[in-house]
């Protein structure tokens, strides 16, 4: 609920649990005079920083020092926007160079609305649902007629704010923006740690947490993607919190491209942080008349701990985020075939895996890379988005798969060009290079150059004649390499510094008219594992490929780590071939994430089999209920502990599923774990070892993990049901 309070000019975004007080002071500057836990009453007048040499100014025409009438403290009291190229030098988050070259931007109130729900942005994937209200500053900058409409959104049912600026060039004349990021958000202390997901490919997501420093930290990518090196979740912890107590602020951005979490503490021990596009490269002209809107970004605050941050990114994704419509029905058990054979297959050894797939009980086979163009290896095909007639019937693969009752996926990878293919031989224009004549491969690949309409229009006709003449349910949607040289051939001079944020629109547009004219289809976002693993990807694509590494003892700490900020359900996660354990473990493990399978099947056993159909079945029982629409609670990290545990429970805490695994070999000492998220009254049996004990009891002394030896990397899946 948001409530303006005339009487202190405040206006008051409040849901019961927390609240975010922005006060309009006399100067017409948004002061965010409060944000945390909230509160029975507050005096504006008690909560602000005042007086002082800050708080006065000199008037050229006056010819005099003025000092602000409630003592405003300029470029040191906590702000909603910064005022840029003056008083204020924490960083502001907008930069706009005028027509006469000045940087000066100094932004004021004007007026605001309030109404339920949350603005729909054109171009951009946003948030979207009823549940939660929005005010809408509008702010005239002091001399130009130069507009920002700030945006605060609160939730109802979730501690989760929504921020974002769009900029208004009413000027007459062009304006340039060199910085046009999200939000501000000034806090009052420095007390907390700073957590960050860096990483590479194959190991995505390391949790790396430093303390809050004074000076500068930044996390951020510039490799036109959200990438594989940082993720733009974030978070800080007050320095003693732990998972499920104390003070964690999350942070995300709806966006997909190059980001800039930004983070600067001053001598007074407060921090300022500004999060959104990447200034890095990035000049946007904005002509007289139009409007440029950045990204939403998305802040989740908890006094529960680490896990009650995660539960509001999780809510929030699920319920707010994705679009996806068929998200709440039964998703089928995927088959992929890359890893059993990546390039190399003819019909009939597909037509085989098919079959054999089909003995596993899966429901959804997905045809991976090469069955497009030539492609035959990796020099080639990227761009020829036609059947290779001579290595496949496609029709008929896909009826063999129907004879199955298995639905039918397909793998592309939309936004690059072989230098081989006949599309770059038609259209060199299209490919993305340095302005000289020398452009980096990576994979034999370029990129194509989505910043151009007609580029990204003739991918879509290619897209949409496969997905008219093919039955298909399911697509994953690839991207592997990054941006090295951003220089578009359909841009001039003035534009290049554009190309990155275009781009990242050329992906939005393709994959919202493709997920529009196609709702019933779902696609997997997927870039070379996870390196384009965020919110603006998950508002097309419900679950995205988390990783190339399967193997559970790296793939443990990437899904650990995911999952503090993004749900489960939407974390692509497969049995391999993996040999450090056998393919019971390998699917109980694969089960704590979207679940598929990714092997050759020729190779698979009639026990691997039974065991795959076993957990096939546990898929069927319990994903949805417990898994998908349940809570997660992260209990040992496998980054710090010998084991690697995470437990869900089912909304009406009937049902809980705990995901065991240990790295070393464990003795059989003693060793008791706490559950959480039971009801403390109810009775649950346990699949292990057949007893029947209180939710209480689970939660306070703990399941008793002391009874055998465990061999490293044995994982096991605990059951516990209401009797
Ligand atoms: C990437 C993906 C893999 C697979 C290959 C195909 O590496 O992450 O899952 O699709 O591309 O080339």
């Amino acid at each position: 609920m948001i409530i303006f309070d005339e009487k202190q000019n405040v206006i008051r975004l409040d849901n019961g649990r927390i609240l975010y007080l922005i006060y309009i002071n006399s100067e017409g500057y948004l002061e965010t005079v409060y944000f945390g836990e909230s509160i029975k009453d507050f005096d504006v007048s008690l909560s602000r920083p005042t007086g002082g040499e800050e708080s006065t100014i000199y008037s050229i025409s006056g010819n005099r020092e003025v000092e602000y009438p409630d003592g405003y403290k300029y470029g040191l009291a906590p702000v909603e926007l910064s005022v840029h190229a003056s008083r204020d030098k924490r960083g502001a988050p907008l930069i706009i160079k005028r027509e006469n070259g000045s940087y000066v931007t100094d932004f004021i109130y004007v007026s605001h609305k309030i109404y339920k729900g949350i603005k729909n942005l054109d171009n951009l994937p946003c948030a979207h649902g009823e549940n939660c209200s929005t005010v809408e500053f509008l702010l005239k900058e002091r001399t130009r007629e130069l507009y920002v409409k700030h945006r605060v959104t609160i939730f109802d049912d979730k501690d989760i704010i929504i921020k974002n600026f769009e900029i208004i060039n009413n000027t007459g004349k062009d304006v340039v923006l060199s910085r046009a990021m999200s939000m501000q958000l000034d806090l009052p202390s420095i007390d907390y740690t700073l957590n960050h997901f860096s990483g590479r490919w194959a190991q995505e997501r390391n949790r790396v947490e430093n303390k809050v420093l004074d000076g500068v930290q930044e996390v951020g990518s510039n490799r036109g993607i959200s990438s594989a090196e940082e993720n733009p979740f974030v978070f800080l912890k007050s320095e003693n919190a732990g998972l499920d107590y104390g003070e964690v602020i999350g942070f995300n951005l709806i966006y997909s491209g190059n980001f800039k979490f930004r983070l600067f503490s001053d001598y007074y021990k407060a921090i300022h942080i500004t999060y959104g596009i990447d200034d890095e490269d990035f000049d946007w002209v904005l002509e007289n008349g139009q409007s440029f809107i950045t990204p939403q970004a998305i802040i989740s605050y908890s006094n529960n701990g680490i896990d009650g941050m995660s539960h509001n990114f999780h809510s929030f994704i699920k319920e707010n985020l994705i679009t996806y419509r068929f998200d709440k029905e039964y998703k089928p058990i995927l088959f992929n075939s890359w890893e059993g054979c990546h390039l190399t297959f003819t019909m009939d050894s597909m037509l085989a895996y098919v079959d054999k797939a089909a003995e596993t009980g899966v429901e959804l086979f997905v045809l991976d890379d090469g069955w497009f163009g030539r492609r035959d290896d990796d020099f080639d095909g990227l761009g020829d988005w036609h059947v290779n007639n001579e290595k496949l019937n496609l029709h008929r693969l896909i009826d063999h798969c129907h004879k199955y009752g298995m639905k039918f996926g397909i793998w592309f990878e939309p936004e690059m060009i072989n230098y081989n293919s006949d599309l770059y031989k038609a259209h060199p224009e299209y490919a993305l290079t340095g302005d000289g004549d020398c452009a980096h491969i990576t994979r034999h690949q370029l990129l194509i150059d989505f910043s151009n309409p007609d580029a990204v229009d003739n991918i879509y006709n290619q897209m949409k004649a496969i997905i008219d003449e093919y039955e298909i349910d399911y697509i994953k949607w690839d991207y592997n390499r990054r941006v090295l040289e951003h220089f578009s051939n359909n841009l001039d001079g003035r534009h290049q510094g554009e190309v990155y944020h275009r781009m990242t629109l050329g992906y939005y547009s393709l994959l919202s008219r493709l997920t529009k004219e196609y709702p019933k289809i779902m696609f997997e976002g997927c870039a070379s594992g996870g390196a384009r693993f965020d919110m603006g990807t998950l508002y097309y694509c419900p679950q995205i490929w988390t990783s190339d590494e399967c193997n559970p003892a790296r793939r443990s700490i990437i899904n650990y780590n995911t999952s503090f900020g993004y749900p489960l359900s939407c974390m692509g996660t497969h049995v391999n071939v993996s040999k450090i354990m056998d393919y019971k473990q390998k699917s109980l493990f694969a089960l704590f994430g979207t679940y598929g399978l990714e092997m050759n099947p020729n190779l698979l056993t009639q026990e691997d089999k039974k065991a795959l159909l076993d957990t096939s079945e546990l898929y069927k029982k319990y994903h949805k209920d417990v898994i998908e629409n349940g809570t997660l609670y992260h209990l040992r990290s496998p980054e710090t502990d010998n084991w690697y545990i995470m437990q869900c429970v089912n909304a009406d805490k009937t049902c809980s599923l705990i995901l065991l695994m240990n790295l070393m070999r464990e003795q059989p000492h003693s060793r008791y774990l706490k559950l959480k998220g039971l009801n403390p009254d109810k009775k649950y049996l346990n699949n292990l070892n057949g007893c029947t004990y209180y939710g209480d009891y689970y939660m306070k002394i703990g399941v008793n993990l002391c009874e055998t030896w465990r061999n490293e990397f044995g994982c096991e899946l605990l059951i516990l049901e209401e009797v």
